[in-house]
């Protein structure tokens, strides 16, 4: 649900279910159960409605009578396994991320998707605005994954993924494309995009007439897994959190010719000159 303002104060409102995830309190599944039994109170009264517009400043919201305390902001990097789902919740009871992230302490969302099959650097965070920078493709922070493909690709194959392909949602940005490796019968590529489309990659290489084999991605923007082991998580650094934060809308194109992935016009986030590589 989108953002409201309040009329008087111009503030934004949010939706009561959502102050919860906001805070660090737990998901927004938990929020509405603790709304619709009853538990939580705004200025005292009990609401029972999770789409109900609070104004964080004014209204005083409880659970079981306690004051909603705002958490701290918290941003980890984990190196999610392949076989972990980046949901709260699986009803087939699949391990999730939140298998992993237990010791955190607070409740934090992950920042976009990764397939259940891909591994690699997913961001998770309470920040929702530092979220919504880093995943929206407006602010274009590239994403770089590792990948090896089904098949050996040829030069052609790869200018056509360097070029943009086309796809069923639409034509792909131009993308950085460099050939790793070729084996007897794949190919290992690194490709570096800046939108986040669902299941991107895989479908950029079935365009070109081949498939994934292996997708792990290994930075996003300057961040990379380097050598953080596997299902393990780390704090991000302060300056980390600053660079991907001041990534700024962007409309200028991303320059597909120079391996670092540099933009024409206004700098913004870059691609890592050298990504760590993962265990690939
Ligand atoms: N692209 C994909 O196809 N899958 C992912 O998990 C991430 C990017």
């Amino acid at each position: 649900m989108p953002e409201t303002g309040n009329r008087k104060t111009g503030r934004p409102l949010k939706t009561l279910e959502r102050v919860f995830s906001k805070a660090g309190s737990g998901s927004r599944t938990d929020a509405r159960s603790w709304i619709g039994a009853g538990r939580v109170r705004v200025n005292g009264k009990v609401v029972l409605n999770p789409d109900h517009w609070v104004d964080l400043e004014l209204d005083r919201i409880t659970l079981d009578g306690k004051p909603l305390q705002a958490a701290s902001k918290t941003y980890i990097l984990l190196y999610k396994p392949k076989g972990y789902l980046t949901t709260f919740r699986d009803p087939g009871g699949r391990p999730t991320v939140y298998d992993l992230t237990a010791g955190v302490g607070t409740w934090l969302s992950p920042v976009g998707r990764l397939d259940l099959d891909t591994s690699g650097l997913l961001l998770m965070t309470n920040d929702t605005t530092f979220g919504e920078i880093v995943a929206s493709p407006d602010h274009k922070v590239p994403k770089t994954y590792q990948i090896k493909a089904a098949t050996l690709l040829g030069d052609e194959q790869i200018e056509r993924l360097r070029q943009g392909v086309e796809l069923s949602d639409g034509p792909t940005r131009p993308a950085v494309v460099r050939r790793l490796r070729d084996g007897a019968k794949r190919t290992h590529l690194e490709m570096t995009i800046t939108e986040g489309r669902n299941r991107q990659v895989r479908r950029m290489i079935e365009a070109v007439g081949s498939k994934v084999q292996k997708l792990v991605r290994t930075a996003i923007g300057p961040i990379r897994i380097a050598d953080l082991p596997i299902g393990e998580w780390r704090k991000l650094t302060g300056e980390e959190v600053a660079v991907l934060s001041g990534a700024r809308p962007s409309t200028s194109s991303f320059d597909p010719s120079t391996s670092a992935g540099r933009r024409k016009g206004r700098s913004s986030c870059r691609a890592p000159k050298n990504p760590a590589a993962p265990r690939f």
